[in-house]
């Protein structure tokens, strides 16, 4: 993998920058700007040797239609700020642009795409795509990490059209994350949250061989309730995963990892209701589980106590509602209090991960936090990424 530091020619040149831009939104506004903030060093070296820079990014989950509040443009404005640079925000249909709707003003020196997950080619990997794409530029580097393992058109297919390079950020996280799998102190705990449970809970199966324990919370806990035999009313679950979940406990058993999931919960009505906390065999058809309840905080806390390294990406709950964060809030403060007397090894993933521990203004008591939340946990298992391999 070709570090774009290497690459000494670039004045001058075009680069298609794809960057994983993909930060938590409300409404339309930036709940938390980490991962524009990782990015910038690559934006300035960029900038200082004098290329013209198209940057490239999804948001959310747009299957492959225009979403309005899935625009690049609060991400455009966050940029223009920081950088003190004008960046024009090409919103024309990706197909169409040629390098004549780009850097028209010669003063220009970054645009930003709209939103790459607008086509249902982006994540189809689909090659004409790609080749459009790389026609617009001389360069391509991927300082997106965290969207590495997508075998999507402008991560995967896109590097068969122009020389491809790895940015500034991309090689931090693998340094850091290659240092970490190496040097890893047992017993070590993984901590597995948030709400995308079918990007997840298929990494389960592989990571049982590494870890001691591994903790299962958010989302993806409900689809083990439900194969438990408990009622998860309305909650957020996954289809068909039962079959998963069977190899994962037998898996657990075979390679004496513990595995963890909730014995009592939070629920609301709705996301912005109030919690009540109830037993696994309490819970109503019309409940919508939002948290851990206070017998598991104990649980994990007593599991982290005794832990070297703590691996954590996805919070445990609907963090956004006060009323559901008190599981993951408790997550960061047992973590804190442990690094602070030197006693773990803590790395944490995710943008949502990010955001709750950046707002807790702790991010500095963790060891090492990776911008990315499923490509971190792929990482993790030994899969080579798609984006990597591209690289490669
Ligand atoms: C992320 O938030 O992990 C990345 O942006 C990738 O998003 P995805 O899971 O929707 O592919
Ligand atoms: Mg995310």
């Amino acid at each position: 993998m070709r570090s774009i530091k290497e690459e000494l020619n670039l004045k001058q040149k075009k680069i298609l920058l794809r960057l994983d831009l993909n930060v938590p939104l409300d409404n339309e506004r930036i709940t938390d700007s980490t991962r524009i903030d990782k990015i910038l060093p690559t934006i300035k070296f960029l900038l200082k040797n004098d290329t013209k820079i198209i940057i490239l990014s999804h948001v959310g989950r747009p299957k492959g239609k225009i979403v309005n509040g899935l625009s690049l443009k609060p991400i455009c404005e966050n940029l223009k700020k920081k950088l003190d640079e004008n960046i024009k925000l090409i919103t024309k249909n990706l197909k169409e642009i040629d390098s004549n709707d780009l850097f028209s003003d010669p003063d220009e020196k970054i645009v930003i795409l709209e939103n790459l997950r607008f086509y249902p080619e982006e994540e189809e990997n689909n090659n004409e795509f790609a080749r459009h794409l790389a026609s617009l530029a001389d360069i391509y580097v991927n300082d997106a990490f965290s969207c590495s393992h997508r075998a999507h058109a402008s991560i995967f297919e896109i590097t068969k059209f122009l020389p491809s390079y790895a940015g500034l950020q991309l090689n931090l996280e693998i340094d850091a994350l290659n240092k970490i799998t190496s040097e890893i102190k047992r017993p070590v705990t993984c901590i597995i949250g948030g709400s995308k449970i079918s990007s997840k809970i298929n990494i389960i199966k592989n990571l049982i061989q590494k870890f001691d324990n591994i903790v299962i919370v958010g989302g993806m806990a409900n689809n083990i309730l439900r194969y438990k035999g408990f009622i998860i009313g309305k909650s957020i679950q996954e289809a068909n995963c039962d079959q998963i979940i069977e190899e994962i406990f037998f898996l657990s058993k075979k390679n004496n990892c513990k595995i963890i999931y909730p014995e009592d919960v939070a629920v609301g009505k709705n996301l912005n209701g109030s919690a009540k906390i109830k037993n696994l065999n309490e819970i109503s058809e019309d409940d919508l589980i939002l948290d851990i309840g206070p017998r598991t905080i104990q649980i994990v806390k007593n599991l982290i106590e005794k832990s070297e390294t703590i691996l954590w990406n996805g919070p445990a709950g609907y963090f956004e509602n006060p009323n559901f964060a008190k599981g993951s809030l408790e997550i960061v403060n047992k973590i804190v209090e442990k690094n602070k007397s030197n006693a773990i090894y803590s790395v944490a993933g995710g943008g949502d991960t990010v955001a709750l521990i950046n707002g807790e203004g702790v991010i500095n008591n963790f060891d090492f936090v990776s911008t990315a939340g499923g490509a971190f946990l792929e990482y993790l298992e030994g899969k080579e990424l798609p984006g990597i391999r591209a690289l490669n």
